[in-house]
């Protein structure tokens, strides 16, 4: 029976379908493989300690503890939401736009976020822009809403402006412009390929979006949520500080990757009109995050825990990534396989022979449980309205042991000799 045949309304039938379910039955299913598809973090370095000190310090003081453990705002917590000005300021060097307080807005995670976001601009029909691959979940957001996601040509450098700028025309061209709410772009490490914006791209792309934004306001959404796990090389100014009047850009981030996925802490700095209508939504949906969680992130940064615990990450994940680039290396790249090499984030982005479907449906797949190992096919990561090419797939060296990223990678080794024959 259909999900309309149930009575569910028009939103949960878009919602239907997450291509991730299928992925999580697999692994749920078989526990002994080596799953190089789930995007978690490492287990070891979870801060156990930072959290027990910084809950030890937060309850310490009754009253202290009293109003951690009552309702917050619904914008979240005060003194968090400075701290993460803070270090937003700190990243993007003293000449960057200073948001306000009133502009940052607290969340369970990022993805809440971005699912606010969606619906505080998307009606039925609308358009949002992306990479050609992104990140699978915020297109599900999308297509949730009844909108649509457009993917736009991407290479090494992130979204490429030229394509941006011509699909933007074409759509003037044919009188969809006015459905054009947002153009989406993971600033650094993006997920699925961990390739950054190009820092020239930063300024352009707010550019862009002010000369498109002739009937209404044309955001960019700026997912920064890999942007402290750098391993190598130098972080630039966020596309947030490029605008200049504070009206344009958004800032997705979130302490899921950086501290702890369970404590389910994300922010975005909005446009101040933007975070009120996103707010007016959030009040029906939970009138405020987990307060516990979001006093316990800003204890453990007050405390000085924070940034340490950073540091210890990049020098664990920038291990991982080594022995995950060293397998890629002995036992793909003679394959014919492809893959870039990437400065941070979690995963790497592989290009397999074209002869070689990654797609559930075909031979590699099952072939690759056989072998024990589960990769995320690449199609996942595609606009099926900008096609969907078939030979990538996505690995993640984030929640696996080096010696079991070794043996996965070997793994899938064995299951592409068997399908190239
Ligand atoms: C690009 C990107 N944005 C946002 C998120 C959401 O993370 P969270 O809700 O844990 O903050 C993720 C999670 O994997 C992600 O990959």
């Amino acid at each position: 029976m259909s999900v309309a045949n149930k009575g569910f309304s028009q939103r949960s039938a878009w919602a239907a379908d997450q291509p991730i379910g299928y992925l999580m039955h697999k692994a749920l299913a078989h526990p002994e493989l080596i799953s190089l598809a789930a995007g978690f973090v490492d287990q070891a370095s979870l801060p156990v300690e930072a959290t027990r000190s910084a809950a030890t310090a937060l309850l310490q003081s009754p009253d202290m503890a009293r109003a951690a453990l009552q309702y917050g705002t619904c914008a979240g917590d005060d003194l968090l939401r400075s701290q993460i000005l803070a270090r937003l300021r700190a990243a993007d060097g003293t000449n960057a736009v200073e948001p306000k307080l009133e502009q940052v807005v607290l969340t369970a995670g990022s993805n809440q976020l971005l699912f606010l976001l969606a619906e505080a601009l998307l009606d039925p029909g609308d358009i949002v822009l992306c990479d050609a691959p992104t990140y699978f979940v915020f297109m599900g957001i999308v297509k949730n809403m009844g909108a649509r996601a457009i993917g736009i040509a991407s290479d090494e450098g992130g979204m490429r402006m030229d394509a941006l700028r011509v699909e933007l025309e074409r759509l003037e061209a044919t009188r969809e412009l006015h459905k054009v709410k947002a153009i989406y772009v993971m600033s650094s490490f993006d997920n699925p390929r961990a390739v950054s914006l190009a820092p020239e791209r930063r300024p352009q792309v707010v550019e862009i979006a002010k000369a498109f934004s002739r009937e209404h306001l044309v955001y960019v959404i700026e997912d920064a949520a890999y942007r402290e796990l750098r391993y190598a090389g130098s972080d630039a100014p966020s596309v947030l500080s490029h605008d200049r009047a504070c009206d344009q850009v958004v800032y997705a981030g979130t302490f899921s990757k950086s501290f702890s996925p369970g404590v389910r802490v994300g922010f975005g700095v909005l446009p101040a009109p933007l975070a009120a209508a996103v707010l007016d939504i959030k009040g029906n949906f939970d009138f405020g995050s987990p307060h516990l969680n979001q006093r316990l992130v800003s204890e453990a940064m007050r405390l000085g825990l924070y940034e340490p615990h950073v540091a210890l990450l990049r020098d664990v994940y920038r291990g991982k990534l080594a022995i995950m680039l060293e397998a890629l290396d002995t036992y793909l790249a003679p394959l014919g396989a492809r893959y870039l090499r990437p400065e941070g984030g979690l995963y790497v982005w592989v290009e397999l022979p074209a002869s070689v479907d990654t797609a559930v449906n075909a031979p590699l797949f099952e072939r690759s449980v056989e072998e024990g190992v589960l990769y995320v096919p690449g199609e996942y990561f595609f606009s099926h309205e900008s096609g969907v090419p078939r030979s990538f797939m996505r690995l993640s060296f984030g929640v696996q042991s080096g010696e079991r990223i070794a043996r996965g990678v070997q793994g899938l080794a064995r299951a592409i000799e068997r399908t190239l024959g």
